[in-house]
């Protein structure tokens, strides 16, 4: 059919047009990135803040459930967490389908170990708002979420016995979670309707006490010929109900329930499955509500989760000018993964009530405060100041703000008291909806009084801190309690966290904020001018001046400035305590955020400032794995060098940061990586807690972001770009059609939706270099003062 041929021909043209400006950003996102190699991210269906995040568990990596890792899958369950380390996170109440061979129940698998089954290596179709796998033996699994029900479809192929018996179905539910936390479950079956409810309590991945959890499980498109319950490798008809335990001697007894159906024709049933931290019945009614037809809203709950996903994307336009599809998957997928947690669990709280908005799976602050909460205020105010809102109320009926918050539990701090870098963020953009002098009064308890426990929640060392201006080595604290450590990088994130607390007083007009703008320089103390640095192998790195450990009287302790770094050992909260947390003093030396003009003076000026943060970055000391690396990428525009920092951006991007199923270098922790990543390709990096972006050049050849609230769209383009990289310095820059030499911008560019204009070359030029070019920093701002 020679004539159809040549319209096809004569369209191709138009449909590519077509293509690409009708263009679904959407389409880009690749829920696997980071699906091994530790980045532990969720990759299952959710829609965005949603609770129900549905994926195939596996026993492997799994802190976020599913895993590329090549381990097997042991069920599907509803509740994840995406991102974090340590402890895997939630995953209750797992489903597993399987035929039990010659259709006799205790043939069938039952404990996690028993049943964990490969799956087909290329069967793992992940996309937003879905995902599926087919095991090695032919059963297909599918999932959709709405915001609390997780929808499933399973498809069993035909499969009879050896004597011909067509075989049965059966899909066992687990009383359990990944981690095997559960304390106590109990379960009920309808014989009649096949519903399986039920609760249990269990332990959060890194905090605290306890939380129950709930739900409510329908079947539909299957005839149910059984169901029971199963104790360990045992299943029974009856009884229909179960409750377990944790057991005297801890032996974690494995059990749930089970329905075996009539295999209909076209090999499928649908499981939906309502999830609450109310009750069982809340469970049912979320799912009842959200998913009122199981067997036909599958579609459509799947389109609903794709128009909500491209809906949060849709601020965001980005011109590619020629970069690779990976690019743009690796930057959409980052920027998607910044919305999977915190998770919206409004109505979903047991633990107080209020008309405000909850917010859970704050995972950790220590990590979101850096470039993700930045990053939603200029893509999503609306859900950035509700997760604010969250923080205060949660203030107001614990006593405390949050640091790190999962599974309605209080998690484990791991340096400051970082909400407040969060809630001054917040203040200065101007995010609106929020009570500000709830929130000054919520920061000044984190700085005035010690909790018993600063183990979760506020900070401990305080009678120090006010006293001494430090957090002393070996303290003597005997108000509360915490793990003894990590007085450096305390010392650093107080004073960060002080500085803070200054901003948002000032602003309020506050007589105390002195007191705090005062501690903000406190880590100056832990200055020790005359310390050097040897690598393992005796090696002098050439560089004088770290940060030491304090005694109380005021005497030097001793922390090798390279342990904890990549070079030396891992330190963590529990791990090889030491007086930085997961870092070196090496890293913790240039968490100075608030003056960097200070710490480029006490380090011997710009030159010598270059020379120790180029070594930092190319010795193996810089971690790139872990979030307090981030801001010093961009550091060399305080010492006027903003070519650098592109250069430096382009060293770890895309080496370190890509479209590859390993393509983080860590663990995602909530899209704290994915948000690095995403700042990183839009050519502006925010300095949290205060009104300063860093200008870079885009990776892109143009990105416009209009803000949600005022319409207006904020551009940046580069003139002269290149898609190899080459001319990744600004030559010059234009703000709305004026020169501008300025290496930063505020946050009036978004909500006023300014124009960008950057001339890129291939050579460092010097634009952005001079002293009044640079972002301001306290000291700058106090000699000021002091001027007036
Ligand atoms: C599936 O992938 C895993 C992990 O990459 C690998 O270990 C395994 O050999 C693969 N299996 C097959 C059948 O290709
Ligand atoms: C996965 O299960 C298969 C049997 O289905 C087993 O041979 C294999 O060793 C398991 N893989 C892992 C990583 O445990
Ligand atoms: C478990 O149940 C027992 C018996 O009802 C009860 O005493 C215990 O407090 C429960 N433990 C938890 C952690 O819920
Ligand atoms: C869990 O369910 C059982 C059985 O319905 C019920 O007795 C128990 O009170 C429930 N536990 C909680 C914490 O809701
Ligand atoms: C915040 O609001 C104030 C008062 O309306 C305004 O002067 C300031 O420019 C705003 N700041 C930002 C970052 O938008
Ligand atoms: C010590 O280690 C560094 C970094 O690996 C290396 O550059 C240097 O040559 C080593 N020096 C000696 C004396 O081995
Ligand atoms: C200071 O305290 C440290 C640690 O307790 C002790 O080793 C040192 O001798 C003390 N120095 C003075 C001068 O008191
Ligand atoms: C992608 O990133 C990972 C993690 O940092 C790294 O191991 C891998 O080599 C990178 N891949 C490419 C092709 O650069
Ligand atoms: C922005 O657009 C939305 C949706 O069209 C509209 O509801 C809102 O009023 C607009 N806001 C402003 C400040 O124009």
């Amino acid at each position: 059919m020679p004539a159809l041929r040549a319209s096809l021909v004569a369209l191709i043209p138009l449909l590519l047009h077509l293509t690409t400006s009708t263009q679904d950003d959407l389409h880009y996102v690749n829920p696997l990135i980071g699906s091994t190699a530790g980045g532990n991210v969720f990759a299952g269906a959710s829609l965005p803040y949603g609770l129900a995040k549905p994926v195939a568990d596996v026993d492997g990596q799994n802190t976020g459930g599913f895993a590329t890792d090549g381990s097997n899958v042991t069920g599907f369950s509803h509740m994840h967490d995406s991102g974090t380390g340590g402890n895997p996170s939630m995953g209750q109440f797992p489903l597993f389908p399987q035929y039990c061979p010659d259709n006799v129940i205790d043939n069938c698998k039952f404990p996690k170990g028993a049943r964990a089954t490969h799956y087909v290596n290329d069967s793992v179709t992940a996309r937003p708002g879905y995902f599926a796998l087919e095991l090695v033996n032919g059963i297909k699994a599918e999932m959709t979420a709405a915001r609390r029900t997780a929808l499933y479809r399973f498809t069993f192929p035909d499969a009879s016995a050896e004597n011909g018996e067509r075989l049965d179905p059966l899909i066992l539910l687990d009383l359990t979670d990944l981690w095997d936390s559960r304390q106590n479950a109990s379960i009920t079956i309808d014989a009649d309707s096949g519903r399986i409810q039920g609760n249990g309590t269990f332990l959060p991945s890194f905090g605290a006490g306890s939380y129950q959890a709930y739900f409510c499980a329908d079947f539909a498109g299957a005839k149910v010929c059984d169901s029971g319950i199963w104790v360990n490798d045992r299943a029974g008809s009856e009884p229909k109900e179960l409750f377990v335990t944790r057991g005297f001697n801890n032996f974690y007894l494995q059990a749930g329930g089970y329905i075996s159906f009539d295999r209909p024709n076209n090999g499928m049933v649908t499981v939906r499955v309502g999830v609450s931290y109310i009750s069982t019945d809340q469970a049912c009614s979320n799912a009842e509500s959200e998913v009122s037809d199981p067997l036909n809203d599958f579609e459509t709950l799947e389109e609903a989760a794709r128009t909500a996903w491209r809906e949060k994307l849709s601020p965001i336009k980005i011109t590619p000018g020629g970069v690779s599809h990976g690019s743009l998957s690796a930057f959409w997928s980052g920027i998607y993964r910044t919305m999977l947690s915190p998770q919206e669990m409004t109505g979903e709280n047991p633990l107080w009530e209020s008309d405000e908005p909850y917010f859970d799976s704050f995972y950790c602050l220590w990590d979101e405060f850096r470039a993700q909460l930045p990053l939603l205020t200029v893509i999503d105010p609306q859900a950035q100041s509700k997760m604010v809102r969250s923080l205060l109320d949660t203030f107001k009926h614990e006593g405390w703000l949050p640091d790190c918050r999962m599974s309605l539990c209080k998690g484990w701090t791991q340096g400051g008291s970082n909400a407040d870098v969060v809630l001054a963020d917040a203040y200065v953009k101007n995010l609106t909806g929020i009570d500000w002098e709830l929130a000054y009064k919520a920061m000044v308890n984190d700085a005035e009084n010690e909790p018993l426990e600063w183990s979760y929640e506020g900070r401990g060392g305080l009678q120090s801190w006010k006293k001494l201006h430090y957090i002393p080595y070996l303290d003597f604290d005997y108000l509360g309690f915490g793990t003894n450590s990590r007085s450096v990088s305390r010392t650093v994130e107080y004073a960060y966290n002080d500085h803070g607390i200054a901003l948002v007083g000032k602003g309020l007009g506050t007589t105390d904020y002195m007191t705090y703008l005062s501690r903000a320089s406190n880590w100056k103390n832990l200055f020790k001018a005359d310390q050097k640095s040897f690598l393992e192998n005796g090696t002098d790195t050439g560089f004088t001046g770290f940060l030491q450990p304090r005694h109380l009287n005021g005497t030097w302790g001793f922390q090798d400035p390279i342990a904890c770094s990549a070079l030396a050992s891992w330190c963590s909260l529990t791990s090889n305590p030491s007086e930085t947390f997961e870092s070196s003093i090496w890293e913790y030396l240039f968490f100075v955020p608030h003056d960097m003009a200070s710490l480029i003076k006490l380090l011997g000026g710009s030159d010598s400032f270059v020379k120790r943060l180029d070594y930092f970055h190319t010795s193996g000391l810089a971690d790139i794995s872990n979030e307090p690396v981030f801001l010093t990428v961009y550091e060399y525009h305080y010492a006027g060098r903003p070519a650098l920092s592109a250069q430096r951006a382009h060293s770890y991007i895309p080496r370190t940061f890509n479209e590859s199923n390993n393509g983080l270098p860590g663990n995602d922790d909530s899209g704290a990586m994915g948000s690095f990543l995403a700042w990183s390709m839009m050519g502006l990096f925010p300095n949290p807690g205060q009104n300063v972006y860093l200008i870079s050049p885009p990776f892109f050849e143009a990105v416009e972001i209009t803000h949600p609230e005022t319409n207006k769209t904020a551009t940046i383009r580069n003139t002269n770009f290149d898609s190899t990289y080459q001319n990744i310095y600004i030559q010059s820059a234009k703000l709305n059609g004026k020169p501008y030499t300025k290496n930063w911008i505020d946050h009036e560019f978004f909500t006023e939706g300014m124009t960008l204009e950057l001339m890129l070359g291939d050579k460092e030029s010097n634009w952005g270099t001079s002293k009044e070019d640079l972002p301001p920093s306290l000291s700058d701002v106090l000699a000021q003062d002091e001027v007036q």
